[in-house]
């Protein structure tokens, strides 16, 4: 994946997706900083990476304080001399009627989702920039960021609307950033993934009929893995993608491109 080398911050990288993307990260060679606030699973993600030989960090970063992120951008040079490769996964959700939902749940899920977003790819942007004016982002690349976004830019349930304002603003900041970044060449893209096995997803189960409606909907007829979002979120950072910027790639399993006409699957 021409990979080797480079370094790699990983935002909610303790579990789930962004843990998944950390793993696969380090297996291309990437030299990854796992930032989340789940400080003893995400400690033990990197020591368990860096006893097979992986170079593997944890830093706590709540991605919504403008410190912390700061902090975080600090620590990566500071640990390995650069930062090439961004990956924003820390995210939450928290399901609620419309009419249910109060300020501090509104706010809260917009904060992490898409103002920690923000800071964590303009903070990053900042630190490749400085690279490429100091002469040293010829590590094949001046850098890359990858979101993460959802199907529910795009799909509404009414339940999730601060979580579903908060993937639309996700994908369309990075159509944003990456029309700011062109110039410097560093390419930004999110991705976009349907329903996942996560702790995110887990409560799915429990709901009556809700795997079951979700299933009925996925042309490919399963949940997918955060192996399989991580290696969509690797190859759009490596330079197979290199004339990509400001896309968001749907990896859903045909969620998205169903016509819904169409008869659910039961
Ligand atoms: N699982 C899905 O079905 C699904 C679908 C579409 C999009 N996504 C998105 O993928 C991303 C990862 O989701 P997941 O399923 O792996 O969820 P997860 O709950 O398994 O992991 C989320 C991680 O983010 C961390 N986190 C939460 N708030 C944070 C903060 N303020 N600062 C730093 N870290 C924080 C958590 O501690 C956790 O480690 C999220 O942005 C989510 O919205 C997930």
């Amino acid at each position: 994946m021409l990979l080797n080398g480079k370094v790699a911050i990983v935002t909610g990288g303790a579990q789930g997706i962004g843990r998944a993307c950390a793993e696969r990260f380090a297996a291309e060679g990437v030299k990854v900083v796992i930032a989340d606030v789940a400080d003893s699973i995400g400690n033990a993600v990197a020591k368990n990476l860096s006893d097979d030989g992986q170079a593997v960090r944890y830093v706590h970063a709540n991605v919504s304080e403008r410190l912390d992120v700061h902090n975080l951008i600090a620590a990566a040079v500071e640990a390995y001399g650069r930062v090439d490769i961004m990956v924003t996964c820390a995210g939450i959700i928290e399901s609620v009627p419309f009419l249910e939902i109060d300020e501090d749940t509104f706010d809260r899920t917009l904060r992490i989702n898409l103002k920690g977003t923000f800071l964590c790819a303009q903070a990053a942007a900042k630190q490749m920039v400085r690279q490429l004016d100091s002469g040293d982002g010829a590590l094949g690349s001046p850098g890359s960021i990858v979101t993460i976004s959802s199907i529910n830019a795009w799909f509404e349930l009414p339940d999730s609307a601060a979580y579903a304002a908060s993937k639309g603003g996700v994908s369309q900041l990075t159509k944003s950033i990456a029309i700011a970044l062109a110039d410097h060449g560093i390419r930004v893209n999110a991705v976009g993934p349907g329903t996942i096995e996560t702790a995110m997803s887990s409560d799915l189960a429990t709901k009556s009929g809700g795997l079951d409606t979700v299933l009925s909907r996925t042309p490919l007829g399963r949940l997918g893995q955060p192996e399989e979002i991580a290696a969509v979120a690797v190859w759009l950072a490596s330079e197979q993608a290199s004339y990509l910027t400001g896309q968001t790639i749907y990896a859903d399993g045909g969620r998205m491109p169903l016509n819904l006409a169409m008869p659910p699957k039961i």
